[in-house]
């Protein structure tokens, strides 16, 4: 039988801190690969600022152990977790710290940098994991690693094709019984959502830039999820979202916007709608910047 699908409240994210500039190590700061991840590589850092850091990372892993579900929910060292997208472990290691035996993969030659922080892991990548015996696992963290618009393009044309599945291999490490948690961007796709459905019992979390939270119980069957036509307007699958100076009603599961026009409603993915909002939104930004230049910054 199918479960059905579960909605909680917006999960929130703590923001990275805004460090003094000596907190950082200027020398690691040139290496742009460093510069992009700074807010999750712990080399980049003095040592007082690594241990700033390590307060942020322990928060934002708090709030990642608060997906899985409650069997999980205290770290115990017979508890093995893989981070997969680990870089050189900062939030890895903040796992290790609630007490959870963590395995990281990353794509990037960071590997050195990941034990010398004294953690375990190797370089493979996220769609093969290569290098992982079947079943090893009890959970898989996927937090921000498929992250960009195109990312998500391929999928649906891959999916189109009936290509590789992007999660078989994280399904495949994973302990029958295991949970996969994560965070999707904001241009995650029913089909990306279809997939996580079709291994366990899911639930999902609105969180701020449109990203997606979400937790695949494999102790549960197969979720359904529902058409946006189906599913009255007060179920939790909808939420509210504000874009383009205006309100709508967001459908979680699909990444659709409801439309109603004429007595007729349709429904519209939003991610290329909310990119033309915020295009057009930095247009009238730059053309205030210019009327306040015009009028000499007296007028808002
Ligand atoms: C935004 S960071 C995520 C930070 C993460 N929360 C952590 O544990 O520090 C994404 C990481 O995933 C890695 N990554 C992206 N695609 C990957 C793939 N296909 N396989 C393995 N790692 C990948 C990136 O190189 C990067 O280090």
């Amino acid at each position: 039988m199918l479960s059905p699908i579960v909605v909680r409240p917006q999960l929130h994210w703590p923001q990275f801190p805004d460090f003094p500039a000596g907190y950082y190590n200027p020398a690691r700061l040139q290496d742009p690969l460093r510069a992009r991840n700074a807010s999750f590589d712990w080399t980049v850092f003095t040592p007082e600022g690594r241990s700033h850091a390590e307060t942020y990372w322990d928060e934002a892993a708090a709030v990642l152990a608060s997906l899985l579900p409650v069997r999980y929910a205290t770290g115990r060292g017979d508890i093995h977790g893989v981070n997969v997208g680990t870089f050189t472990g900062a939030y890895q290691k903040a796992w290790m710290r609630r007490g959870y035996s963590m395995f990281g993969v990353e794509k990037e030659d960071v590997i050195d940098d990941l034990h010398a922080y004294g953690c375990d892991g190797n370089r493979d990548d996220a769609f093969e994991l290569a290098s992982i015996a079947s079943a090893r696992f009890d959970f898989a963290v996927l937090d921000r690693v498929y992250c960009r618009q195109p990312f998500y393009e391929r999928f649906e044309v891959n999916a189109a094709r009936g290509l590789r599945a992007y999660f078989g291999n994280i399904r495949r490490v994973l302990k029958p019984g295991g949970a996969f948690i994560g965070v999707l961007y904001d241009w995650y796709t029913k089909t990306v959502v279809s997939e996580l459905a079709a291994m366990g019992g899911l639930t999902l979390w609105p969180m701020k830039s449109h990203c997606l939270a979400f937790q695949v119980d494999l102790a549960h069957g197969p979720t359904a999820i529902p058409e946006p036509a189906s599913v009255s307007m007060d179920d939790p699958c909808w939420i509210d979202v504000h874009f383009g100076g205006d309100h709508h009603r967001l459908f979680l599961p699909t990444n659709e916007i409801a439309i109603d026009e004429a007595g007729t409603r349709a429904f519209a993915f939003a991610p290329p709608m909310r990119a033309r909002s915020k295009r057009e939104g930095g247009r009238s930004k730059k053309r205030l910047a210019l009327f306040r230049q015009l009028l000499g910054g007296e007028q808002e």
